[in-house]
């Protein structure tokens, strides 16, 4: 699960996935999080989602500053790896589908060298890209599309976060040539029991990611 941006809502429909597929048994993995001490997606998916919580990964970088992750570990002395992130992945025994969200939007710096889309490339899974539903979301929709696009990393879907917007919707799925799997408006409060009316009534009606959690 990639977003358009931080904040566009990848940790909230990272957990109506889980809800969604949860009889598919799916685990939760945030490989790198910053701004650990205000920020906990995985603690955040588990209650929002209802999961178990040993459906929740909890390896990977953590580190303390809420700036992009290149700079937190600048800040902190650690060097990011995407080497290191795949070793983490490939130790855990196959089994049920992964929900991995990422960090920021897909073009975010982890060092010198590697931006947060080379995992992406290298954990070689479908990506659900989730995006404002207002004003300025085509324009970031198409552009995050397209890197991923060059890059040959498959693109199951798009989930549409805040006021539904059918022109928007209509945009992103024509000029993007994807599908809008969802969308997701405010929910007041947003809480495990409104994430899940949404999730089983709203979300991949069509059963278009379903083959991600086969
Ligand atoms: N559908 C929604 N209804 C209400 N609040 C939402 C909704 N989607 C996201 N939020 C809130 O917006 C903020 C950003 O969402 P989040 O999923 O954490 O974004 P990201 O993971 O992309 O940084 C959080 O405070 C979250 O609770
Ligand atoms: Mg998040």
């Amino acid at each position: 699960v990639t977003g358009t941006d931080t904040g566009v809502g990848k940790t909230v429909v990272s957990a109506a996935l889980m809800r969604r597929y949860r009889g598919s048994a799916p685990r939760y993995w945030k490989p790198i999080q910053t701004g650990i001490e205000q920020d906990d997606d995985s603690a955040e998916v588990a209650r929002l989602s209802g999961c178990e919580p040993s459906s929740v990964l909890s390896e990977g970088v953590r580190l303390p500053r809420p700036v992009s992750p290149h700079l937190a570990a600048r800040i902190a002395g650690v060097t990011i790896a995407v080497g290191a992130l795949e070793r983490i992945a490939a130790a855990h025994p196959t089994g049920g589908p992964w929900i991995v969200e990422g960090a920021g939007g897909v073009l975010v710096p982890l060092n010198d060298r590697e931006l947060i889309i080379d995992l992406m490339g290298r954990l070689g899974l479908p990506t659900v890209v989730a995006a404002r539903s207002g004003l300025g979301t085509i324009n970031h929709t198409l552009l995050t599309l397209e890197a991923l696009t060059r890059r040959s990393i498959p693109v199951a879907g798009v989930v549409m976060v805040g006021a539904p917007d059918a022109e928007n919707r209509r945009a992103i799925e024509a000029y993007g040539q994807v599908s809008v799997v969802g969308e997701l408006p405010r929910l007041a409060p947003l809480d495990p029991a409104s994430l899940a009316a949404w999730a089983d009534t709203a979300l991949d009606v069509r059963g278009q990611l379903s083959e991600c959690f086969a």
